[in-house]
């Protein structure tokens, strides 16, 4: 099952570029399916990246036709099988840590660029990532039940997160694929452009974020994920504290610098963009 000692370049490269840090999956040849080495060098590079200046927006994509053909079928499952269990429990830890358990809660956005195959164990980081783009051409499948398993880790609670009920149960018990275009029509990504014009689409979008007070975006985005399963009075309690804890830890004090720029320089308006930072 392996670890490595927080190195990444062999399985992952990493590429900053006026803050957005392009994180590439680099098995093209197996289409980037998720191997021993793809999970250990995801936890380095999330370690690196949360603390790294360079990096105020994470994008994770595939190297060349695919996004990520899953978890690998023969160095993931295959190869693990027999090794003692506890080993493989490590490897499997591992694994949800960089794709759901950290990734929900990653400091900074995350934004999946999906540019071709994204199957089974992939949409656990598709969803476990903030936000999605897809290449209208890009094919998606639950493919688990096409080889004798149950999508699992936790990729059947993802889809059901973000796909509606009839959609999710029809694509896990049939495997069909769909269609990046069907993906934004789901909802299941935010939306689909051509191929064409994914790269500049999820630049575009980034640089939206990177305009935005970094604290308090990544309070905002935290409180998303967990309210969601708060009652509405558990919800009300725990929004304002969030608030109030953001109001008094933001470093930039940005509350009162947005509104003063609006109610006394009136020199932005709130409704139609960020404040000058
Ligand atoms: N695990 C291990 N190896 C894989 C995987 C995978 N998930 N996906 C692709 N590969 C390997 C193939 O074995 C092949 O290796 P080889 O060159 O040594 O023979 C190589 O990548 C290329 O694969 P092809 O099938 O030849 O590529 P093609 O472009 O024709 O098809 C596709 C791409 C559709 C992605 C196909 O490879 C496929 O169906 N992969 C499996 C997808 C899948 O079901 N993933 C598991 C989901 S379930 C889960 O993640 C828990």
């Amino acid at each position: 099952a392996g670890q490595n000692n927080g190195k990444w370049g062999e399985y992952v490269t990493v590429d900053f570029d006026e803050g957005i840090a392009w994180v590439t999956l680099n098995r093209p040849k197996q289409r980037n399916a998720i191997n021993p080495g793809i999970v250990w060098e995801m936890n380095a590079i999330m370690d690196a990246l949360e603390e790294d200046d360079r990096c105020k927006v994470m994008v994770v994509t595939g190297a060349g036709e695919s996004f990520s053909a899953g978890m690998d079928l023969k160095e993931y499952f295959r190869a693990t099988d027999k090794v003692p269990p506890i080993q493989r429990e490590r490897l499997f830890r591992a694994n949800a840590a960089w794709q759901w358990r950290r990734m929900m809660y990653f400091p900074k956005p995350t934004i999946s660029m999906v540019n071709g195959w994204c199957f089974g164990g992939a949409f656990q980081f598709l969803v476990g990532c903030d936000l999605a783009i897809a290449s209208e051409d890009a094919i998606f499948g639950l493919s688990e039940i096409n080889w004798g398993i149950i999508p699992a880790g936790i990729v059947t609670k993802s889809v059901l997160e973000t796909m509606s009920f009839r959609d999710a149960m029809y694509y896990i018990m049939t495997g069909e694929t769909f269609t990046g275009q069907q993906a934004a029509d789901m909802k299941l990504v935010n939306k689909a452009v051509s191929p064409d014009e994914l790269k500049a689409e999820t630049r575009k979008l980034a640089m939206t974020l990177i305009g935005k007070n970094p604290f308090v975006l990544r309070q905002a985005k935290t409180a998303c994920r967990f309210t969601r399963d708060l009652t509405w009075e558990q919800a009300g309690e725990y929004l304002m504290a969030k608030s109030d804890q953001t109001e008094l830890r933001d470093p930039e004090n940005g509350r009162n610098t947005g509104m003063s720029q609006f109610l006394d320089e009136k020199s932005f308006r709130p409704g139609l963009g960020a404040y000058r930072r």
